[in-house]
């Protein structure tokens, strides 16, 4: 179990232990090559295997992808239908290489919305992958910061809970298994949260590039890892007290 940053100050490293990444950009980098929008979504799956590879490379323990939010139900059927199919497919060809890099996937979101044959599949993926302990990959779908929230409440109000505390709330999110994201990284040059993991963000160094997500490579998240390594990270300390190879004065 994690401590809250809000409640235990997190052991910082030199490499972020945890990296969640909002992948943005995918439909205007496939219109800027008068392409229709789904195929930026399918070159956005050769970014994440790039970035999955430079993660590994780096020593990251938990990478956190922001595939389909709550929201993006909102976005023309033909559309969520297709990137659907891509997550299934995706399923599909990848599980047997995470797999074999010793990855283990996790599947965070609702998941009411999906296809019997989707959920399945994550199933699956995620029994195959459960005992891997090199990089935990985790797809946010169908997530949204705030359905986690209430769903994490409404579990506790289930087993009868009277006063909600932080630790236990921290206990029922859904990435109740990873620490806090050390780095936010959002593509595509919108500078917001779009219902990420509103929670877990309290302390995250946030990097914001113009890059579309399917221009992103390992490259390009170990520029962002540099900018988080010049960061000095205080959780509401003064500079003055932290330890010397903390500071960055
Ligand atoms: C992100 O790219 C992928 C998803 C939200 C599924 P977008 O599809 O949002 O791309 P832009 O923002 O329209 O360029
Ligand atoms: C956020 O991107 C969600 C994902 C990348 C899955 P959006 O493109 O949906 O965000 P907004 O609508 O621009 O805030
Ligand atoms: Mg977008």
């Amino acid at each position: 179990m994690f401590g809250s940053s809000t409640q235990v100050v997190p052991d910082v490293r030199p490499v972020p232990r945890h990296i969640a990444i909002i992948m943005d950009g995918n439909g205007r980098w496939a219109k800027k090559r008068l392409l229709p929008r789904v195929a930026g979504h399918k070159r956005g799956l050769d970014a994440v295997r790039d970035v999955i590879g430079a993660c590994r490379r780096l020593g990251v323990e938990h990478l956190t992808l922001f595939a389909f939010s709550t929201e993006n139900w909102r976005r023309p059927e033909e559309e969520v239908s297709f990137l659907m199919d891509l997550f299934l497919r995706a399923l599909e060809h990848e599980v047997e290489r995470l797999n074999s890099n010793n990855i283990r996937l996790r599947v965070i979101g609702s998941r009411q919305r999906f296809g019997a044959d989707l959920a399945a599949r994550i199933a699956e993926a995620e029994r195959k992958t459960a005992a891997n302990d090199g990089l935990t990959l985790t797809i946010a779908a169908d997530y949204g910061g705030r359905w986690d929230i209430l769903q994490g409440v409404n579990a506790l109000i289930a087993e009868g809970v009277t006063e909600v505390t932080e630790q236990a709330l921290c206990e029922k999110l859904s990435m109740h298994y990873a620490p806090e994201p050390d780095l936010f990284i959002r593509t595509g040059g919108e500078q917001r949260i779009s219902n990420f993991l509103l929670w877990q963000l309290a302390y995250a160094e946030l990097f914001f590039t113009d890059q579309l997500w399917p221009d992103f490579d390992g490259k390009a998240l170990e520029d962002a890892v540099a900018s988080y390594q010049r960061r000095e990270r205080r959780f509401g300390r003064t500079s003055e007290q932290l330890p010397e190879a903390l500071r960055r004065d």
